[in-house]
Order: structure tokens, then C-alpha cells, then sequence
């Protein structure tokens, strides 16, 4: 695959970057084939920019080249444009839905709209092509979009699970509406409908759950997303995961495998916190959780390394950027991130999980007050000036602050000891 995937852009939970297909395009029967080879030979025109399309589209995909792609693209837009009318449904089918994907993959959902509203309207009695509009819509993050669209299918098709599951996708992570959400995640799962059996609708209909305070119920789906191989175990439920890699919710610098630069980075903690404050102290740099995870109070950070490189804000803090710069299993980690994390008095963080199993987050205490503390798995800690507490995110995690000044830790994520060189080399960033 040409690599040009949108990465996710948020750093915790589980965000909407690959997705399930909507069901019922699976493979062609031979007698659809035949037909299909059939309508061509009558229409040489059509047959022409059909051939045409394919072949610059493989060209495309052995090539690597996004610039072939987009002359695929025109020219099955042209197919579907101009000659839409004259081709058989199997074939427009087919175009309208390569069309849909390669324009997705180069990141022009926009254009696809049109495409899919021509899908839906000459299949109107069938729901999946309105629930592949839904998935374009939540692929560009347009949260109401895809809500109007699922809305309308289910008047019509109230059991269609895939819309079932997307619609209390939406309902819980643009409307906060956790019990609705709940009954349509539910509902949707309930279905086992093709798409319907992702970990993302279990985690959110947990997620849902617990805020609701409904935590035997979380408790029960989680097991369940478990044992059907969705997540690595109840409490460890990334999405993004690597397999075999040791799991465990507390770390010590010797099992990272990098007590060396961890204890190296600990000689000069009092600097980076000086950074940290200098930092602190310039009204407005640091950035709030954009998450939603957080409950109460007031958390805010500041990015200094993001999916392996330096952010254009770590000069910002020349010494620990430096620091971590000599730190190659941190710095370069795609599935992570180096940040100055402040937490206020009165904060709650709700239980959660990162996105992947492929990073260990490491904090380093820089000024804790009493009464902050964390929960992993089923373990509660507390950070100290100076000292690192290692943690895999990947398992469920809850924050609190019930202190009385700031807490302010430098977190570093670094690569999982067990991935190979090529692991780290093929991983697509988070
Ligand atoms: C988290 O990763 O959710 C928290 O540990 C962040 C923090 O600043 O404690
Ligand atoms: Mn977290």
C-alpha cells in the first residue's frame, strides 16, 4: 500500500482511523462476472475508460504512486460521471465503490460524498451504501454528518447493526448521550451483523457504562470483547496492538530495558522541571485534554516529541528536548509521545485506555503534592519528585488530584522492549 494513511490524530483512546467494511459487497459470483465482461464487450467506450481506470489504478498500487492514483481516480470518476447511466449495476457498483476507497485513501472524503449519494440513490433499497456515506462522514471526523445519515437509515431499517453500532458510536462521542448510546451499542452488537464486532463499539459501550457509574455491566462487556479476541484481556484494551508482547500494568526501569538512559534522565530532573515551569508560567502554551477524558478540574500538556520526531515546540524546552534526543527508544517511538503533563487541584481523570500495546509510558516526577494518584489495572500508585513510574497504557487507567498545588510530571513513552527493529520500522504511527 502506497503509505499515505491518515494516522490517528488523538493521543488516547481509541479514535476512527481503520474501519469494517459495511457487509454485503463480497466477492463477485461468476455469473455476475460474466455479465458483467458481457456489458463491456457491447459498450467499447465504456469498456476503453474501464480498462483504462484498472490498469493505471494497478499501476498505482506497484508503483507506489499517489500521482498514477489520482488519474485512476479521474478516470473512474469520469465512468461514473459521464457514462453512469449506460453501465450495468454491477459494474457501476464496482467503480463507485474502488472510487469511494481510493479517494478515501488519498484523503479526499469530501469528494466522495457525491459518489456515495449516487451509490445510495440508485440502490435505494439498499442500507449499506447509506452506511458507507456514514463511515466517509466519520473518517473526516464530521460527527453530526454521519448522525443525520444513521438517523435516517435506521427510520428505515431499525435493525440494520451496522448503523445500529455507529449511531451509538456517535451519540456517545459527539452528544456525550451515554444512556442512548448504550442501548444502540448494545443493540447493535446484539445484531452480530458483518462490522459490528469491533473493539471500538465494545470499548465505547463500556466506556459508556462506567461513566454511568454501571461498572459490573463494563465489567461483563469487556470479558466478553476478551474472549472473542478484541482486546488483549479485560483490563488491557488497546486497539492497535502487536500480540505477543509481555503485558503487565507496573514496570520497573530494569524490565524496560532502559535503566541506563532512565536513570541518566533522572540526574537532571530538577532542570527539566525548571523547564516545565518556565513553560508553565506563559499563559496559554500548554493545551487542554481534547478527549474527553477528563471528569473534573483542569489538565493540560505540552508536546515535545509526537509519533517519533521533535514537535516545533521543543526547542521550547532546549535542555529536555536534548535529553530525550539522546533517548533513541522515546524520541523515535511512532506510537508515542514526550510531554509536560499539569494537573490541577480537584481533577479527575476518567478510567481509560491508550491506544496501543506497542509503547511503555513512563512518568517522571517533577513537582507532586500529596493526595495525586493513579490506578492501573487494579493497582493504585503515586508519582514522587524525581523518581520514574512506569506504566503500560494500554490497560485501563484513572487519574486523581485531590491535592492542593499543581502536579507537574514530564510523561515519556518508549518502545516496547520486545518489538524487532522491523516491527518498529512497519508500525504506523499514533
Ligand atoms: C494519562 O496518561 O492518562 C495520565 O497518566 C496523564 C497524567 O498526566 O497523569
Ligand atoms: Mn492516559
Amino acid at each position: 500500500k502506497i503509505d499515505n494513511k491518515q494516522s490517528a490524530d488523538d493521543e488516547d483512546d481509541a479514535s476512527w482511523t481503520k474501519l469494517p467494511e459495511s457487509g454485503d459487497s463480497g466477492a463477485q459470483s461468476y455469473m455476475e462476472e460474466f455479465l458483467k465482461q458481457q456489458a463491456l464487450e457491447e459498450n467499447p467506450e465504456v469498456k476503453d475508460l474501464y480498462e483504462k481506470a484498472k490498469s493505471l489504478d494497478a499501476t498505482a498500487e506497484r508503483e507506489k504512486s499517489n500521482k498514477i492514483l489520482l488519474e485512476a481516480i479521474e478516470k473512474y470518476k469520469e465512468l461514473i460521471n459521464v457514462y453512469g447511466d449506460k453501465v450495468n449495476d454491477t459494474i457501476f457498483k464496482e467503480i463507485a465503490e474502488k472510487c469511494i476507497e481510493r479517494m478515501r485513501f488519498m484523503g479526499k472524503l469530501k469528494q466522495t460524498v457525491d459518489i456515495h449519494y449516487k451509490l445510495i440513490h440508485r440502490f435505494v433499497e439498499n442500507p449499506s451504501y447509506r452506511n458507507q456515506l456514514a463511515v466517509t462522514y466519520l473518517l473526516g471526523n464530521r460527527l453530526s454528518a454521519a448522525k443525520l445519515v444513521l438517523h435516517e437509515t435506521l427510520s428505515e431499517w431499525r435493525n440494520n447493526g451496522f448503523a445500529l453500532v455507529h449511531y451509538g458510536y456517535v451519540l456517545k462521542n459527539l452528544d456525550q448521550d451515554y444512556e442512548n448510546a448504550i442501548l444502540y451499542l448494545r443493540e447493535g452488537i446484539e445484531t452480530n451483523d458483518p462490522g459490528t464486532q469491533d473493539g471500538r463499539f465494545y470499548y465505547n459501550l463500556g466506556d459508556a457504562l462506567q461513566r454511568l457509574g454501571r461498572q459490573e455491566e463494563a465489567l461483563e462487556v469487556y470479558r466478553k470483547g476478551a474472549s472473542i479476541g478484541l482486546f488483549l484481556s479485560e483490563y488491557q484494551r488497546s486497539l492497535y496492538n502487536i500480540d505477543r508482547l509481555k503485558s503487565k500494568p507496573f514496570w520497573t526501569k530494569v524490565e524496560t530495558t532502559y535503566k541506563d538512559n532512565l536513570v541518566e534522565i533522572q540526574k537532571y530532573w530538577q532542570i527539566i522541571r525548571d523547564e516545565g515551569l518556565k513553560l508553565l508560567s506563559n499563559d496559554g502554551i500548554f493545551i487542554n485534554e481534547q478527549e474527553n477524558l477528563k471528569d473534573t478540574g483542569d489538565w493540560k500538556q505540552f508536546e515535545l516529541f509526537a509519533r517519533g520526531a521533535a514537535t516545533k515546540y521543543c526547542h521550547m524546552a532546549p535542555i529536555t528536548c536534548k535529553i530525550i534526543n539522546g533517548f533513541k527508544a522515546a524520541s523515535s517511538c511512532k506510537r508515542g509521545q514526550v510531554k509536560f503533563s499539569v494537573l490541577h487541584p480537584n481533577t479527575h481523570i476518567h478510567s481509560h485506555c491508550g491506544p496501543t500495546n506497542c509503547r511503555i509510558r513512563a512518568h517522571l516526577g517533577l513537582q507532586v503534592p500529596e493526595k495525586t494518584f493513579i490506578r492501573v489495572a487494579n493497582e493504585t500508585r503515586s508519582w514522587k519528585d524525581g523518581e520514574w513510574l512506569i506504566f503500560d497504557d494500554s490497560f485501563e487507567h484513572e487519574v486523581w488530584h485531590n491535592g492542593t498545588s499543581i502536579r507537574l510530571v514530564l510523561i515519556v513513552d518508549m518502545y516496547h522492549p520486545d518489538l524487532t527493529e522491523d516491527e518498529k520500522r512497519s508500525l504506523s504511527p499514533i
